[in-house]
């Protein structure tokens, strides 16, 4: 019993996270293109036109505001970690370190489920509007490729959703440095098409499409709130970064709320421009914003706005793949997975062949699985990890209460309590499916967790 609960001590982990494995070249400015580049994406450019018409309507910003206030309590929780004990794999370190082993590697499971499927789910909102663009061109996929099966009509696998994914994989296993620059032209362009899209349509608004303003009740708010919640997922990748940061304590903690306001504040105007210029029951298309834009006659904006969405959704890939390797290159140096996974390639510094295994099995997922089965699975992962980390918090309070942060949550314990209430209230109105789905994946991993890791972990 003992065993399974053993924590790491807070000491090794600051010293290992003075070791150098991996290249410390990261700025402050570079973490938080990261963190935008992970989070505005497929939810804000696909997600929010689906939940708009099926249970949202107009009040989805309000859903926006709602799944936000959950991410900045969350946020405030990882940012405490983050500059606490600046060591790779995030909230599964921070767990290791405070719950103990199995807690962590139940988190770690999880979120190798959530980074995968939300590379899988974000390539598919990509291949929307990807093939929006080319048809701009009157060029088309053939329909065997363009989507996954059941999907599209005759649909039998999503090609350009494959293909990126295996494009970025072959940029991330290269090294940081490209990646990281090529995040920072394309966060640049993102930006930029999301302000262009409120500057132009805000003056296509009709204050009258606001009204009815919540046709789905109370009700809808909230399960449009567990579902738009996908568009902010992301932003806890940025403390997944901290070994390869100049400056960790203070650049963690910054970026990550930085980050978080920046994306907020564009959700909420997109949202409120979008279901003012279309009514919100002709928004459930596979390129929404470009949609509202054609719909009022600026044909040559929506095509510029296809382009942007197209670069911006690549960056979230990217990140997620970073994520995904960083975390379990984590889990892996610890033991409680196989070795090959932590093994860092002399040439490129990366954990090269991991990186590929991630790209693979996404890419495989992303051709044959739907966006919004994909897109439950990831927010039900995520919501249980910020569950998680809310109540670390108030554990490391207890247990350590001499640690230095640069960054400390105000009023805890009750803002952790609140943020982890609040969480598991967005999970509760999650699909059954994706709970029954969520807990055969945590079965899984407790019996690989107790026939491999609890004998192969650096903690035996
Ligand atoms: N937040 C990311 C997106 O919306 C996952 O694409």
């Amino acid at each position: 019993m003992n065993q399974i609960f053993r924590k790491k001590s807070i000491n090794d982990l600051l010293i290992q996270g003075q070791r150098k494995d991996l290249n410390r070249s990261m700025g402050l400015l570079d973490l938080i293109f990261l963190g935008v580049g992970c989070v505005i994406g497929t939810g804000i450019f696909v997600i929010t036109g689906v939940v708009a018409a099926t249970s949202g309507g107009p009040a989805i910003m309000l859903s926006f505001v709602l799944a936000g206030i959950a991410c900045a309590l969350a946020a405030f929780c990882y940012a405490e970690f983050s500059s606490a004990v600046p060591v790779s794999g995030s909230v599964y370190t921070y767990t290791y370190a405070t719950l103990g082993e199995i807690f962590a590697f139940l988190i770690g499971w999880d979120l190798i489920l959530e980074y995968i499927l939300a590379i899988s789910a974000v390539a598919t909102g990509w291949s929307a509007y990807f093939q929006s663009l080319i048809a701009g061109f009157g060029m088309q996929v053939p329909k065997m490729l363009a989507s996954a099966p059941g999907m599209g009509e005759g649909g039998l696998v999503n090609l350009p959703a494959v293909l990126i994914i295996l494009f970025i994989t072959a940029l991330v296993s290269r090294g940081v440095k490209e990646s990281i620059t090529f995040n920072n032209i394309m966060v640049f362009i993102k930006l930029g098409v999301i302000l262009l899209f409120i500057v132009t349509g805000i003056s296509y608004v009709k204050p009258e499409n606001w009204t009815p303003f919540a046709p789905f009740g109370l009700e809808g708010i909230v399960t449009s709130a567990a579902t738009v919640f996908f568009a902010y997922i992301g932003f806890d990748v940025i403390a997944t970064a901290s070994e390869e940061v100049k400056n960790p304590k203070r650049n963690m903690p910054i970026g990550i709320v930085t980050s978080l306001l920046i994306c907020t504040v564009l959700y909420i105007s997109v949202s409120a421009v979008l279901t003012g210029m279309v009514s919100y029951t002709h928004l459930n298309v596979a390129d929404p914003v470009s949609f509202a834009l054609r719909v009022v006659g600026q044909d040559s904006m929506a095509g510029i706005i296809s382009v942007g969405a197209v670069a911006g959704i690549t960056t979230v890939i990217l990140a997620l793949i970073y994520a995904q390797v960083r975390l379990s290159y984590a889990m892996s140096r610890d033991g409680l997975l196989p070795k090959t996974l932590a093994k860092v390639n002399s040439k490129f510094k990366t954990p090269f062949i991991n990186t590929w295994i991630t790209g693979f099995v996404a890419a495989g997922i992303a051709g044959f699985v739907d966006l919004t089965t994909l897109a439950h699975l990831v927010n039900m992962g995520t919501l249980a990890a910020f569950t998680l980390v809310s109540l670390a918090i108030i554990v490391l309070r207890k247990k350590h209460p001499d640690l230095k942060a640069s960054f400390r949550v105000p009023f805890v314990p009750v803002l952790p309590a609140i943020s982890a209430l609040l969480c598991l209230y967005l999970a509760l109105s999650l699909p059954l499916i994706t709970w029954l789905s969520f807990f055969i994946w945590l079965m899984i991993g407790s019996i690989i967790y107790f026939s491999y890791s609890k004998k192969h972990s650096h903690l035996n």
